[in-house]
């Protein structure tokens, strides 16, 4: 248990539609948080959880998580960034391994955060899992004229938990000056290699409707 896990759970979920912030929102009776910790917590490498919570739910967080796992709850941002450095703050020395794992990814599987985890402890101090793009992917200009077809087969989907060794984590945020959708962004921003691994369908954001239908069959297939 040399690993630590952020988890912003801090986000609206505007894309999803008007209702509770998303990591509240309910997937099979229980809140997309929820069913994101569980599995956390399911890891054996890791030793302690920290989630970020949207600021107006602290408390109905930590009741809802004291049944699910020991994990600590801080007031997350207005930003994933901001979110995921406020639960960094949060992280004592004793974790030489930090991930970051969206709640949103509620269904992320044990062995994809073991393998991510896996990796840093291998030496690398920058890790994401990817998946291949499936779709053709075009440039297109302003006015909606198709100006390429990109290159597929050099592109990735990139997925969390991402991994980081504690130190480069810190030290990839302490330098960050706009805003990036990733950690590992950060990372390559201060000129840290980032290596990949697998990712895994289950792993999917659930952003929009259609990604809760999706999450829900996934709970049904087990
Ligand atoms: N997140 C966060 N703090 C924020 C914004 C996002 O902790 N200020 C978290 C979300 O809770 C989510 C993860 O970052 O677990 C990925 O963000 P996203 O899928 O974009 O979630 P939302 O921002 O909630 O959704 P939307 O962009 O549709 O509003
Ligand atoms: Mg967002």
């Amino acid at each position: 248990d040399d690993v630590a896990v952020l988890v912003p759970a801090a986000g609206m979920g505007v894309r999803l539609g008007p209702g509770a912030p998303k990591a509240l929102r309910t997937l099979a009776g229980e809140p997309l948080l929820v069913h994101a910790v569980r599995r956390v917590a399911a890891a054996p490498s890791v030793g302690r959880i920290v989630v970020a919570a949207p600021p107006d739910d602290v408390e109905s967080v930590v009741a809802l998580l004291r049944p699910v796992a020991h994990v600590v709850v801080v007031p997350g941002g207005a930003t994933r960034q901001t979110s995921v450095s406020l639960a960094l703050d949060a992280v004592g020395e004793a974790f030489p391994i930090v991930l970051v794992h969206d709640a949103a990814r509620a269904l992320a599987p044990v062995e994809l955060i073991e393998r991510v985890a896996a990796a840093v402890r291998d030496g690398h101090e920058a890790v994401v899992p990817v998946l291949p793009v499936v779709d053709t992917i075009k440039q297109v200009d302003a006015d909606g004229r198709v100006a390429g077809t990109v290159d597929r087969s050099v592109l990735r989907s990139v997925q969390t938990p991402q991994g980081f060794s504690r130190e480069t984590l810190v030290r990839a945020h302490a330098a960050a000056v706009d805003e990036h959708t990733d950690d590992a962004g950060m990372c390559e921003k201060i000129g840290v290699a980032v290596w990949t691994v697998p990712g895994d369908e289950r792993a999917l954001k659930i952003t929009r409707p259609l990604d809760l239908e999706i999450a829900c069959l996934l709970l049904d297939l087990g």
